[in-house]
């Protein structure tokens, strides 16, 4: 948070330059009737410059070679000397928000012809990666140069050296890579404001010459700056007015010189790791001219002292997310006549007001999440009349909302109660809101508020009343008349009665979240026009009907989760077609009947496919081996990032949220990228499961049970690598077990249970951990855990070498990829199944058992063990018969 931020004394600064120029400038005025006209030669330097661009949206279009054209002093952005018609202004400043005004291309080293220019601002434009052209040294009359966020690259030229005049510089933000040297900042003596964040700049930092320049204000943010920078930096003691150090590599305490800048009005160390406590002497005294102290997220530590009040002139602090302690009490404000932001969060502090404290201040942020500031409701808020944003998120409040609270000042853009236990009915905030804003929001979720929804504001952006005890229905919000709603989030709550046709009006919407009410009717068509959702989450309702054809219209939707409803028709095969971006398709415990159709298969980013328990016959799509996101580790499912201005609310980004169930139990997902799922169970499911299915390698959990699958498990399912949880209980699955899965080394969770398989269950490390339950119900299966041998067992010692020839088939295959140590062992193997001797059958148990380990280390080991136990083996095979014979 920057309350008082670079970029407002940016401005100022850059009016002063211009108010500069007008003085000088305009004291010889010979201006003639028909206007300045330009100098030939700079004209064509623009034009050349133009050349250069693309201009999708016209900005330029002023700019031309035609007769009407001519006059080069009226193009856009150009401003000429009114005596001697040189151009000394160029602003095509563009706003980063605003494509219409970003030029593309080349920045052309005919620009630079422009020797006049006092001052040159291109500031946002997309130069495409260019150099700045060692030309640019002609300009030794610019005293202001905005090259801040170009998209320039390469190497700073040594030529800006020549800028003599410089009063003004901001390089941030573009990609010079190659910084050669910063010699070139020494002989700008006149540099008062320098802006170089956002470039890696820390190597200079050590053997950078001491400036005579005398810098006022100097933002060196994100470049990776160590406290070797220190000692350039405290060269400018004596003359820095704000500095910006913010999100750098800095370690250790914060050095006691920063109190030496006795001018100093803005210090932004955030974003750092500073430790140990605030220095002492930022409080005694000399920084009394301090404004704006920014110390955030640090590793700071120790209580704040009281003398902070000696800080009197301070408007910002901000402390949040460190480890404070303690408790601050209203002596530490007593003087903190100023103070318009305070951000505490997220440290370990308490506060301990009188209840009927007035602070001397009128806060326009208050930021206090996370400190411990209950049980009470503060009552030192309702002093405040003029915040925009509270928050006071988890800070112990259980009390009932206070009835002052609904008068909120004719400000208020963002309100955080969350996680509190805060009870009552919340006021009708659709009047008190600030109303000169179309960016508000509130966020009262995890608390117990109950009673029907208030009304809001036409123009809220953000709500979220999830986890609370709200009745009724939400027929209220549609007092949102606006475009402007993109998030609403009422999960968790006990709100009923239809979904209202008024929602279709919120075609802003990116996250709607009704989940766990008691919704009833039909899903209605509006949602067809919320045409940018992304999360659509109707989950545990008592919705009805099917599901409509306009939510194909919703080409975005990242989540769709329509499960424990009681909704019916088929899966439409549109869903496939058209809903190409869902991470997330829940459609379980409805009545869905039918077959999954093809279709679906293309889904190629889906993360999570629940369609069980319903009513869906057919076969499993063959082509279910094209859902390649379950194959790949690069696609995640992404938060939603919103762009609102409410920094302090907690929904900059959102996280979907789903549950899987095993066993009839619930398991939250904690972290959604992480899981992959597939669950089809509790269907009416026929045929055999796709061979397919195998290449998903980077699949979770599949859960296939209580269908009518037949046939085998697919030979090759040792290849879905990351499978933790395998479910195929309640089918008719039959055959033997594939060895290869004794490969699923992460595999913490099975159940085959109840199908028709036969053999011997392989055995692995991660086999073996598992109990008799996971095979039960399959009548021929044998071996640990089932029964100690299988009946074959003994019949083995004759006929060894016609044992298992089907397993020692899917072993090859199984173990393709592991190549020659896999041959070696194969070999070893059949060896020892020609001898005739009792222990070979300790070498067949041991070398069943190293298969498993093929793949990785151990199997050198038990290759050796294993080669071991042949030579004994063969050697006592040739002693017996010396012996017998
Ligand atoms: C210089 O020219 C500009 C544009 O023609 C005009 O707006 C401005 O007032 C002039 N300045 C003076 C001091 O005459
Ligand atoms: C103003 O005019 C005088 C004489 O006409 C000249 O000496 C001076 O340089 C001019 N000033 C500017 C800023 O052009
Ligand atoms: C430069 O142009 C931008 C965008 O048009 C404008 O906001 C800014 O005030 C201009 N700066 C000066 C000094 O004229
Ligand atoms: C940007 O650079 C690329 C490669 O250098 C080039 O192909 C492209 O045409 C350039 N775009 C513009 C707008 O100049
Ligand atoms: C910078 O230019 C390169 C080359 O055209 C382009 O690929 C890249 O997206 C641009 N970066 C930004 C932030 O616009
Ligand atoms: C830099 O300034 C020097 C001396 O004023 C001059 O000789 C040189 O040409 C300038 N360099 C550029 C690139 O303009
Ligand atoms: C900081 O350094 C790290 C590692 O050296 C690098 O990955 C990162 O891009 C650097 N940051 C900036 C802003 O240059
Ligand atoms: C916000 O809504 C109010 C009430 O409808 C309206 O007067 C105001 O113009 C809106 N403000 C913005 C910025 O949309
Ligand atoms: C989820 O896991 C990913 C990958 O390990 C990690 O980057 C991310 O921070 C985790 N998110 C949460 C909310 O834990």
């Amino acid at each position: 948070m920057k309350i008082l931020g670079a970029g407002s004394l940016h401005l100022i600064y850059a009016l002063l330059v211009l108010l500069h120029m007008q003085t000088s400038i305009g004291s010889n005025s010979t201006t003639t009737d028909d206007g300045v006209k330009c100098i030939k030669s700079e004209r064509q330097a623009l034009l050349a410059f133009k050349q250069g661009l693309v201009d999708e949206h016209g900005r330029l279009s002023s700019w031309g070679s035609e007769e009407e054209k001519k006059n080069c002093c009226e193009w856009e952005g150009v401003q000429c000397s009114n005596t001697t018609g040189h151009i000394t202004m160029l602003n095509l400043t563009a706003y980063l928000y605003d494509l219409h005004f970003i030029l593309r291309g080349n920045l052309s080293p005919s620009l630079f012809k422009l020797q006049h220019l006092i001052f040159l601002g291109l500031s946002g434009n997309n130069f495409n990666l260019s150099h700045i052209p060692e030309s640019i040294g002609s300009l030794n009359k610019i005293q202001h140069l905005d090259l801040y966020y170009c998209n320039l690259s390469g190497s700073l030229p040594s030529q800006l050296a020549n800028l003599t005049s410089l009063q003004y510089l901001d390089l941030s933000y573009n990609n010079f890579n190659s910084v050669k040297n910063l010699e070139w900042l020494s002989r700008l003596s006149y540099l008062q404001y320098l802006r170089l964040s956002g470039n890696d700049l820390s190597k200079y930092f050590p053997i950078i010459n001491t400036s005579s320049t005398s810098l006022v204000h100097l933002d060196l943010g994100s470049n990776n700056l160590t406290t070797s920078a220190f000692q350039w930096l405290f060269n400018f003691s004596n003359s820095l007015v704000s500095l910006y150090l913010s999100s750098n590599q800095f370690r250790g305490p914060i050095p006691d010189t920063f109190s030496h800048m006795t001018f100093l009005e803005e210090l932004d160390l955030s974003n750092n790791q500073f430790e140990g406590e605030i220095p002492k002497s930022f409080w005694s005294g000399n920084l009394s001219s301090l404004r704006n102290l920014n110390l955030r997220k640090n590793r700071l530590s120790g209580t704040i002292p009281k003398g902070i009040g000696l800080l009197s002139k301070l408007e910002a602090l901000s402390i949040s997310f460190n480890s404070f302690n303690g408790v601050i009490t209203e002596k530490h404000f007593s003087t903190l006549y100023n103070l318009r932001g305070l951000d505490l969060s997220s440290n370990h502090l308490s506060f301990n007001f009188s209840c009927n404290w007035i602070p001397p201040f009128q806060l326009k942020y208050i930021l206090l999440g996370s400190c411990k500031l209950g049980p009470g409701f503060p009552s030192w808020l309702q002093t405040q009349r003029s915040y925009k944003y509270l928050n006071i998120s988890a800070t112990g409040i259980s009390d009932s909302i206070p009835i002052w609270f609904g008068n909120l000042p004719s400000t208020a853009r963002g309100l955080d109660l969350s996680s509190n236990q805060i009870r009552g009915i919340l006021p009708d905030f659709s009047r008190n809101f600030s109303s000169d804003s179309s960016d508000l929001g509130i966020d009262t979720s995890g608390n117990h508020l109950e009673g029907p929804l208030p009304s809001f504001p036409a123009n809220t952006t953000h709500i979220n009343l999830s986890k609370n005890s709200f009745n009724g229905s939400i027929s209220s919000l549609c007092a949102i008349t606006d475009m402007s709603l993109e998030f609403l989030d009422l999960s968790r709550n006990q709100l009923f009665g239809e979904l209202p046709d008024c929602m279709m009006r919120w075609s802003s919407l990116r996250i709607l979240n009704l989940a766990n009410n008691h919704f009833f009717g039909k899903i209605p068509s509006f949602v067809g026009f919320l045409s940018l959702i992304e999360t659509f989450d109707l989950q545990n309702n008592s919705l009805s009907g099917k599901i409509p054809g306009s939510l194909r219209n919703c080409s975005k939707l990242q989540f769709l989760g329509l499960s424990n409803n009681r909704l019916s028709g088929i899966i439409p095969s549109w869903i496939g077609e058209r809903l190409n971006s869902l991470n997330f398709l829940l459609l379980k415990s409805n009545y869905f009947i039918g077959e999954i159709p093809l279709e679906t298969c293309q889904l190629t980013n889906i993360l999570l496919l629940d369609l069980s328990n319903n009513s869906l016959s057919g076969h499993i799509p063959w082509c279910i081996g094209d859902l390649t996101a379950l194959a790949r580790k690069d696609i995640t499912a992404q938060h939603h990032f919103f762009n609102s201005s409410l920094v302090s609310i907690n929904y900059r980004s959102y996280a979907d949220k789903a549950s899987i169930v095993w066993k009839g139990i619930e398991y939250p997902f904690e972290n959604l990228t992480l899981q992959r799922t597939i669950d089809l169970s509790s269907n009416k499911l026929t045929g055999e499961i796709p061979g397919q299915i195998s290449s998903l390698s980077e699949m979770h959990q599949l859960n296939l049970s209580r269908n009518h699958l037949i046939g085998r498990i697919p030979p090759d399912i040792g290849q879905i690598r990351q499978l933790e949880s395998l479910d195929l209980s309640h089918n008719r699955l039959s055959g033997r077990l594939p060895l290869s899965m004794s490969q699923l080394y992460s595999l913490s969770k099975l159940d085959l249970s109840y199908n028709n398989f036969s053999g011997r269950i392989p055995t692995s490390t991660q086999m073996d951990t598992f109990n008799a339950s996971a095979f039960a119900g399959n009548p021929t299966l044998c071996g640990p855990p089932l029964t100690p041998s299988c009946p074959g067992d003994e019949k083995l010692i004759d006929d060894g070498v016609k044992y298992n020839q089907q397993d020692k088939d899917e072993f090859w295959k199984a173990f393709q990829p592991s190549m020659k140590l896999g041959m070696a062992f194969g070999f070893l193997g059949v060896l020892a199944l020609k001898i005739d001797h009792p222990w070979k059958h300790v070498c067949l148990l041991l070398s069943n058992y190293m298969k498993v380990y093929l793949s990785n280390l151990k199997g050198y080991l038990c290759l050796i063990v294993s080669a071991l136990c042949l030579v004994i083996t063969v050697s006592a095979a040739r002693l017996r018969r010396k012996l017998k014979f």
